[in-house]
């Protein structure tokens, strides 16, 4: 059974197409961030012009046809309102109009069980670092749901590496950028907060814009990312034994990022657990974890009445009960 899964929560507009557990197609347009940052309205317009493609691409990608379709998932949240309408409203439509089940789905908990599927991963400690959420997660056995054993206190890491790539005047900020500067950069002292397993980011960016009036923009660079990094290797490796996980994976658009890969590597290693992380086309946003969690909830008939399907900004990960 062919499941059809749909993204648009930030920049993206995302269809991925799976079959029990095989993945015939992920595909995506995303919108161009320009200095100003995302403007939620202006993305949505992005996805509403490309939407229709989107999806034929991932039809003509899977090589099979609309009829083939026998569910379908959207991000039903966190992300941004006008965007996960986008989505919402193309899942809506196909699922009324094919008359198949429809599943609206955690963004979160979708970039986890993507690296838990493509990394033959059976319950790993996640750190989930994205723009808007930065979180260590667990999955109850009991309740199926996550648990959050540390989280960021203020804004998600992806939102603050944006923000200082856009403050060093780049024309498209990306966080991609500011990895590539630190590769030249030095240390230069910033402020670091752990609190148990929590931790906060917004002192730390302040700190560093301010250093880019005095300081060389690669030691910046460089600087930032070596302290948030740190941070959240320290609180990992505090939940790692305070949980006992034997498996510890990252993901989320900043898992793109080969330092802290490796940083939480060698908090693996010393610890002895397996450390993993999906390819980067499953840690940008993307449709294939949509459709990976929307098929193992059609399954397991967890899917929702069309009247009820709706988008949520601030769905938290913790809400959601997750099937296998
Ligand atoms: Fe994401």
């Amino acid at each position: 059974m062919a499941i059809i899964g749909i993204e648009s929560s930030a920049h993206t507009f995302g269809v991925g197409i799976i079959q029990n557990g095989e993945i015939l197609a992920n595909v995506k347009s995303m919108y161009k961030i320009g200095n100003k940052g995302m403007i939620p309205i202006e993305v949505s317009e992005h996805h509403i012009q490309n939407a229709a493609d989107v999806i034929k691409l991932a039809l003509d990608t899977a090589k099979i046809t609309i009829k083939d379709l026998k569910g379908v998932g959207y991000t039903k949240g966190p992300g941004m309102g006008p965007c996960l309408q986008v989505g919402q409203l193309s899942a809506k439509t196909l699922s009324y109009r094919l008359k198949i089940p429809i599943a609206p789905v955690n963004h979160g908990v979708a970039h986890v069980e993507i690296t838990k599927h493509t990394q033959k991963m059976k319950d790993p400690l996640a750190l989930y670092v994205s723009g808007g959420n930065s979180q260590i997660l667990v999955l109850d056995k009991n309740t199926r749901k996550y648990r959050i054993l540390g989280e960021t206190f203020d804004m998600g890491l992806g939102n603050a590496i944006d923000n200082l790539a856009r403050s060093l005047g780049l024309e498209h900020a990306w966080g991609s950028d500011v990895e590539r500067l630190a590769k030249d950069g030095s240390y230069i002292d910033m402020p670091y907060t752990v609190k148990g397993m929590d931790f906060s980011f917004t002192g730390l960016l302040t700190n560093a814009i301010k250093k880019l009036e005095t300081e060389k923009k690669e030691d910046v660079c460089y600087s930032f990312q070596e302290t948030a990094f740190s941070m959240l290797c320290e609180a990992t490796e505090r939940a790692l034994l305070l949980s006992k996980k034997n498996e510890l994976c990252v993901c989320g658009g900043v898992a793109q990022n080969t330092k802290l890969a490796k940083m939480l590597e060698e908090v693996a290693s010393e610890n002895g657990v397996r450390f993993a992380k999906a390819p980067n086309e499953f840690n940008a946003d993307n449709g294939a974890m949509i459709a990976l969690v929307a098929e193992n909830n059609i399954k397991n008939n967890n899917f929702e009445k069309l009247e009820n399907c709706d988008v949520k900004q601030r769905y938290r990960i913790d809400e959601v009960v997750v099937y296998d």
